[in-house]
């Protein structure tokens, strides 16, 4: 069989997401699958780098995945050119100045959202990747969710006639760290290490709200910091300076009108973290991370407001099971594929730089709103 290899410095895979979605779950899940299969037929297998600051870790992950390279040197590893991708799953205040080298450097790029802690950066970093002739990619992978990707097929399909409103639920209760662990790591709320949940999550519902029902025209927010004060890795207590909640209103082309609450101080009493509930005229649909359900109007139960009676209704009962209808792989991983052959033979790859900058817009714009008490229109960026 003919192999074609690609080298991948891959900056940031002690973290979290580095080595559980991307290492892991994508680029060795890849090599294991014999790569990626191009259009002539040929497979193309991905040679990961690992890249980091911590020499011990960087080896201890190597031994532990049968990863052969590492280093603590990034600009070395950006001089090599025998790798061709940079990847990037740091900090998010990090990504800016390492994508810049390695846009310097020629490489091909992809990388965790947020693109840049702000929006003017984040539209240089598309403008400098763009005139390099590199090409450029961003995670956006709740749209490769499997519960996403029925909702967009119901889209397709006009099940819902017109779209009228769309209610998202986000979140869970995120340990304060004392009494037990937190789940996540201190610097999301820390609002100088680039935490809060505004930045994070308004860069998802960007992407979201764009590729499955139509743009984002305007963004009304409310931030919130639930809890104060919480102990970190260390053991340490620190205060809260980021947002934990936010409560969000977007307006959409066609007059779509979509709130969704994002909050790490949430207790759950829905089906999965996050819920994506849509009514329209013929159908509604309530999609997760991996379920959908719909209603159409012929199924639809005739309630009528009577308190003084036992509800008589089941109303989850009326609902349906989208079926799954194809296999559903790991959202990071189907990305990767994608933008590995949009590498190796130029195939379309839609998650570019300036698609990740219009995430970063949405965050800022939110949290303008927010300040200012105010609605803002999201203007057109890369028009
Ligand atoms: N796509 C998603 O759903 C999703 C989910 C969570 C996080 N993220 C993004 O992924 C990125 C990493 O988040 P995480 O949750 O994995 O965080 P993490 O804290 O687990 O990992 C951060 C990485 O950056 C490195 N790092 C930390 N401090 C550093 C420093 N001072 N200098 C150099 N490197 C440093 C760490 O060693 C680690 O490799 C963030 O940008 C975040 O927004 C994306």
């Amino acid at each position: 069989m003919n192999e074609r290899r690609i080298g991948i410095i891959m900056n940031g895979v002690t973290g979290r997401m580095g080595l559980n979605q991307h290492l892991v779950r994508s680029i060795l899940a890849i090599r294991k699958q014999g790569g990626v299969e191009l259009s002539d037929g040929s497979r193309l297998i991905p040679d990961p780098i690992l890249v980091g600051r911590n020499a011990a870790k960087l080896e201890q992950i190597a031994k532990e995945h049968g990863v052969d390279r590492w280093t603590t040197d990034l600009p070395h590893a950006l001089a090599d050119q025998n790798d061709s991708i940079y990847f990037d799953a740091q900090l998010t205040n990090l990504r800016a100045a390492s994508v810049e080298k390695a846009i310097a450097a020629g490489k091909h790029i992809y990388c965790e959202k947020p693109l840049a802690a702000d929006s003017e950066t984040a539209l240089r970093l598309a403008a400098q990747a763009q005139a390099a002739g590199v090409k450029h990619g961003v995670v956006q992978d709740k749209l490769f969710l499997p519960g996403m990707r029925k909702l967009k097929r119901l889209v397709d399909s006009g099940f819902f006639g017109k779209i009228l409103s769309v209610r998202g639920e986000f979140g869970y209760w995120v340990f304060e760290g004392d009494w037990q662990p937190a789940q996540r790591p201190s610097w999301n709320y820390r609002q100088q290490d680039g935490g809060g949940i505004i930045v994070d999550m308004f860069c998802h519902w960007r992407y979201v709200l764009d590729h499955t029902f139509g743009r984002v025209r305007a963004v009304q927010c409310l931030g919130g910091t639930a809890i104060p004060e919480r102990v970190d890795e260390n053991g340490n207590r620190y205060q809260c300076t980021a947002d934990d909640t936010a409560y969000g209103t977007f307006e959409l082309d066609g007059g779509i009108v979509v709130q969704i609450n994002s909050s790490w101080s949430f207790r759950v009493y829905r089906d999965e973290l996050f819920s994506l509930q849509v009514d329209g005229t013929l159908g509604s649909a309530i999609a997760g991370l991996r379920e959908c359900r719909t209603q159409h109007r012929v199924n639809s139960p005739r309630p009528v407001w009577n308190p003084d009676i036992a509800n008589p209704f089941q109303f989850r009962e009326h609902w349906v099971d989208v079926p799954d209808n194809q296999v559903f792989d790991n959202g990071f991983k189907v990305q990767w594929e994608l933008f590995l052959r949009h590498v190796a033979e130029g195939s379309s790859f839609p998650h570019d730089f300036l698609e990740g900058a219009r995430g970063v817009q949405l965050a800022e714009l939110g949290l303008k709103s927010w300040r200012e008490r105010r609605w803002i229109d999201v203007p057109e960026v890369g028009a």
